[in-house]
C-alpha cells in the first residue's frame, strides 16, 4: 500500500520519514535498516543524528544495509557511497562500523562480490525498513529503466541520464563511474517496509508516474505498487506538484 504524505519543504518531509524510522528503533533495538545515498536523504539522516544526539534514539544494536556503490571508487574517495554514509550518518551516531555494510566498489572479482552481497542482505533476515530515493528515470537504488526487474544484486552500466544527474558531484561527466553494484529490486522488495524521499519539481513527473501509470522495468519504481507492506512516501511540494493536480485524493496532508 503506499501512502503518499504532503509536506511543504523538504526539511518537514526529512522530519517526517526520520520519525517513522525513529519509532522503529525505539521498538526494535536491533533493527535492519536499508540505507540510499544521493541528495534525497541527506536532511533526514540529519534529524536521525539530532534524535541519537538527544538520547531519543539509539544505532548500538542496528545492522544497515545500503543500496549501492560505484564500481572503481575505493571506500574512502569522496564520491564513493561508502565515504557519504560515514560523512552523513555513520560517523555522527552509535553504529558499530562491523554492522554497516555496502558492496564494494574495489571488488576485483565483481561476480563473486555481487554474491557475497545477496548472502551480506540474506543473513540480515529481513530488512525492517528500506530507504529509496528516486533517480529521474525511476531508478531505485541503481536499477535503470530495463527489459525486466533484477532480482538479486546486479552489476549494472548506468544510463547517461544517471551519469548527468550524478555528474554534478564530480570534477567532469568523465569522472563518473560508469558502473554500479546495487541490491536487486526483488530483494527491495522482501524488505518489510519501504519510505521514499524526494524533492524538487525535476521529480514531480517520474513519481507520478511510478504511482499511477503503469507497472513496467521502464519505470523501475513502478514495482512499488505491488509491494506487500507500507510504501511511505514523503514528499515536499515540489516533487508533489504533478500528483496533487492530477490525483488530490491520494495526497495525505
Ligand atoms: C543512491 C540511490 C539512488 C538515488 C537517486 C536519487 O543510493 O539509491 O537511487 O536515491 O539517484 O538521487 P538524488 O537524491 O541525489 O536525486
Amino acid at each position: 500500500m503506499i501512502r503518499i504524505y504532503y509536506s511543504k519543504t523538504q526539511k518537514e518531509a526529512a522530519e517526517k520519514c526520520a520519525n517513522v524510522i525513529a519509532e522503529l528503533l525505539k521498538k526494535k533495538k536491533d533493527a535492519v535498516l536499508g540505507f540510499a545515498t544521493g541528495s534525497s536523504p541527506v536532511m533526514m539522516y540529519r534529524e536521525l543524528i539530532n534524535k541519537c544526539e538527544a538520547g531519543e534514539i539509539s544505532f548500538e544494536g542496528v545492522k544497515t544495509v545500503n543500496l549501492d556503490e560505484y564500481v572503481g571508487l575505493s571506500a574512502d574517495h569522496d564520491q564513493s557511497f561508502s565515504y557519504f554514509m560515514h560523512d552523513n550518518l555513520f560517523n555522527h551516531i552509535n553504529i558499530k562500523e562491523e554492522n554497516t555494510n555496502l558492496p564494494d566498489g574495489l571488488a576485483t572479482d565483481l561476480e563473486a562480490e555481487r554474491r557475497r552481497y545477496d548472502g551480506v542482505i540474506e543473513s540480515m533476515g529481513g530488512i525492517d525498513i528500506q530507504v529509496l530515493g528516486i533517480g529521474h528515470n525511476g531508478h531505485i537504488g541503481f536499477n535503470e529503466p530495463a527489459d525486466s526487474f533484477s532480482k538479486g544484486t546486479a552489476l549494472v552500466d548506468l544510463t547517461k541520464s544517471t551519469i548527468d544527474a550524478n555528474s554534478r558531484f564530480f570534477e567532469s561527466p568523465d569522472d563518473v563511474p560508469r558502473r554500479a553494484l546495487t541490491m536487486g529490486i526483488g530483494q527491495i522488495m522482501q524488505a518489510k517496509k519501504i519510505v521514499m524521499v524526494a524533492n524538487g519539481t525535476a521529480k514531480a513527473a517520474i513519481l507520478e508516474d511510478a504511482f499511477f501509470g503503469e507497472v513496467s522495468p521502464k519505470n523501475p519504481a513502478s514495482i512499488l505498487q505491488f509491494f506487500k507492506g507500507e510504501v511511505d512516501v514523503f514528499l515536499d511540494e515540489e516533487a508533489l506538484s504533478l500528483i496533487m493536480e492530477r490525483h488530490p485524493e491520494a495526497v495525505i496532508k
